[in-house]
């Protein structure tokens, strides 16, 4: 049913991922560490001038996560610990919440819950086996069911336990059962879940995430993600996501790029 969604105006948080350049001069370990790192303050005010005035306290495509999802999130976070499941679900939580922008007709209420908990199964599946289980040309299928059926059993204990209303949890237990496994979406909400899930790979933390899972380089792992996400999404709204990430990174590996990086590590000309 969702092979062919109307399309809609939709919204994506973008994460920027800078670097710090003044110590990479002294001292380039550090520059290889805080690359990996979200910029969260500035390093100089070109300008000048305090503009914070004029910024809103919560423009569009700005979010938060609600305390009803946070209480989700604390009881399932310490099941997320295996190949950085817990950042991913975050970060697929907010790819989620920017397709129901577009997709009035999805109940959030379904499709919040069973993106945070999608991938609590892995708990219950051996650490040095997680990998093998997903990994291009040697899945283990027995591997990706298990982690889905334990995910339902889990999550059913985690709603019960939040007070979740009874009856939504049904339909967020059908669709972590089956999340990567089945072929075709059950509903819009199951849809918008597993784009999420999917578009994630393709965002700044998904590409680094996945060259450590294979030891690939920055453009394997973008080549490996692009392949294995475009043509395979169910909305419209995430393949438009899904293609930007990809030009975006795409960008980053470009030679002129990397010389614009070079250069401003090198000699601390600030980065456009
Ligand atoms: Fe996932």
């Amino acid at each position: 049913m969702c092979r062919k969604p109307t399309l809609n105006a939709f919204a994506f948080p973008f994460q920027c991922v800078s670097t710090e350049r003044e110590s990479s001069v002294a001292r380039p370990w550090v520059y290889e560490q805080a690359s990996n790192m979200t910029k969260l303050h500035a390093a100089a005010n070109q300008y000048g001038r305090d503009i914070s005035g004029g910024i809103e306290a919560e423009p569009a495509g700005v979010i938060a996560l609600d305390s009803e999802l946070a209480a989700v999130w604390e009881l399932a976070a310490p099941l997320l610990r295996v190949r950085d499941n817990d950042a991913h679900t975050l970060y697929a939580v907010g790819l989620a919440r920017a397709l129901l922008d577009a997709h009035s007709e999805a109940d959030a209420a379904v499709v919040l819950p069973a993106i945070m908990l999608h991938d609590i199964g892995w708990s219950q599946v051996p650490p040095s086996d997680v990998l093998q289980a997903i990994a291009p040309g040697g899945g283990r299928l027995d591997l990706v069911l298990l982690h889905e059926k334990e995910g339902a059993r889990l999550a059913a204990g985690i709603l019960a336990e939040c007070g979740y209303d009874e009856a939504k949890i049904s339909a967020v237990l059908d669709i972590i059962d089956g999340h990567d496994s089945r072929r075709d979406a059950l509903s819009i909400e199951d849809a918008i879940v597993k784009d999420a899930d999917k578009t994630w790979r393709l965002s700044p933390h998904g590409v680094d995430t996945v060259m450590d899972w294979f030891g690939l380089d920055r453009g394997q792992a973008l080549r490996l993600c692009s392949q294995r996400v475009h043509g395979h999404l169910f909305t419209a709204e995430a393949n438009a996501m899904a293609r930007a990430l990809s030009a975006l990174e795409s960008v980053t590996l470009w030679p002129q790029r990397q010389r614009l990086l070079n250069a401003s590590r090198g000699n601390g000309v600030p980065e456009g």
